[in-house]
């Protein structure tokens, strides 16, 4: 944790700061709650039933993130524990890493650079590393919220045709120049398909091997949302039979595990779930997620709260 973020903390009490930035086993978590008003999960931290149930003080879970799927929402919200998020401040920079992910699976840019210190490049040769154009071609976006309107901004400077699609129309998309689609015509229509849903019941397998099989032989599939949302084994199927071109994902099924099949790919670009890794954003990030925190302990109904039902006027 930043220390000006642990500065705001300490000033409603003491602190307590994990040994280790990855997750507690749900053991070890549950011992060390038992005290505690609030949890600031920074990273990948479930909080689950049995950890609100061994925090009997706990008032609070102030996440460090935008997407809040790890938290038992349902079990806080009986409980009368608030759950808050961070939206907004993470979108620009989530949106750069979908383009990131574009560019570099369709112009071929991870697999250049495993190529060039390997030291295959013999030469200037005509037909090297030939990969396809973003700028003109069809995007497609599943889920124009935040980031997804924030990607499809972005596709103006690239001269692209956007599309998207969401469980209803969206009248700023439709402002920024996207029209809106069914899923299947979006998939069958689409040279690159970002997903940027929340990963909910819902959408939890959104992009399996039916929809795959609708995108064309030439189109790249980017996922910057949460990896269960695509069907990963369906994925390296449809990649390694040729059903789609390429895919730019930073999110997996099983984080941080990844599906072997993936890993002996070319045609994919990976990265570790870093999507709003920047530094200015981490902190802004850790900032709200220690304001919403602190707004809570206070008393006051905290900006981002994501289950209203919890809240009740003290
Ligand atoms: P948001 O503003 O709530 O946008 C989510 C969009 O998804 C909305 O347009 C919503 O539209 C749509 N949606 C929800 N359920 C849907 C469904 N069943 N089918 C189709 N569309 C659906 O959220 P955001 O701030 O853009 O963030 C989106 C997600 O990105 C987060 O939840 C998080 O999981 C992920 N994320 C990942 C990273 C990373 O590091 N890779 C960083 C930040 C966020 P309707 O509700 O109108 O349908
Ligand atoms: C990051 O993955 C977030 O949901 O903010």
């Amino acid at each position: 944790m930043e220390p000006e973020v642990r500065a705001i903390l300490e000033r409603l009490g003491p602190v307590e700061t994990s040994p280790t930035e990855a997750a507690l086993s749900e053991d070890e978590l549950a011992r060390r709650v038992g005290h505690v008003e609030a949890i600031v999960p920074m990273g990948a931290h479930p909080v689950t039933e049995r950890i609100m149930a061994a925090a009997p003080r706990l008032r609070v879970v102030a996440v460090a993130a935008v997407g809040h799927n790890l938290i038992d929402v349902a079990s806080a919200t009986r409980r009368g524990i608030l759950v808050t998020n961070t939206p907004g401040v993470l979108t620009e920079t989530t949106a750069d890493m979908a383009w990131a992910l574009m560019l570099a699976v369709a112009r071929r840019v991870s697999e250049g650079d495993r190529f060039v210190r390997a030291g295959r490049w013999k030469g200037v040769y005509w037909s090297l590393m030939m990969g396809a154009d973003v700028y003109g071609a069809t995007l497609g976006v599943m889920g124009a919220g935040r980031i997804g309107k924030a990607v499809i901004r972005r596709a103006q400077g690239f001269g692209m045709r956007v599309l998207y699609s969401s469980r209803r129309p969206d009248a700023e998309a439709e402002r920024l120049g996207a029209t809106y689609r069914a899923k299947a015509d979006l998939l069958g229509e689409s040279d690159f398909v970002v997903l940027a849903v929340p990963l909910t019941a819902e959408t939890r397998h959104l992009v399996g091997a039916a929809e795959l099989a609708l995108m064309k032989p030439t189109a790249f599939l980017v996922n910057v949302a949460r990896g269960p949302v695509v069907d990963e084994a369906a994925l390296v199927e449809a990649l390694r039979r040729g059903v789609i071109a390429g895919a730019g994902l930073d999110v997996f099924e099983d984080e941080p595990a990844i599906h072997p099949g993936l890993l002996a790919l070319e045609n994919v670009a990976l990265t570790p779930h870093v999507g709003s890794a920047s530094r200015a954003t981490r902190l802004r990030m850790a900032t709200t997620a220690a304001e919403n925190c602190i707004a809570a302990l206070q008393g006051h109904r905290p900006p981002n709260l994501v289950n209203p039902e919890a809240w009740r006027e003290r």
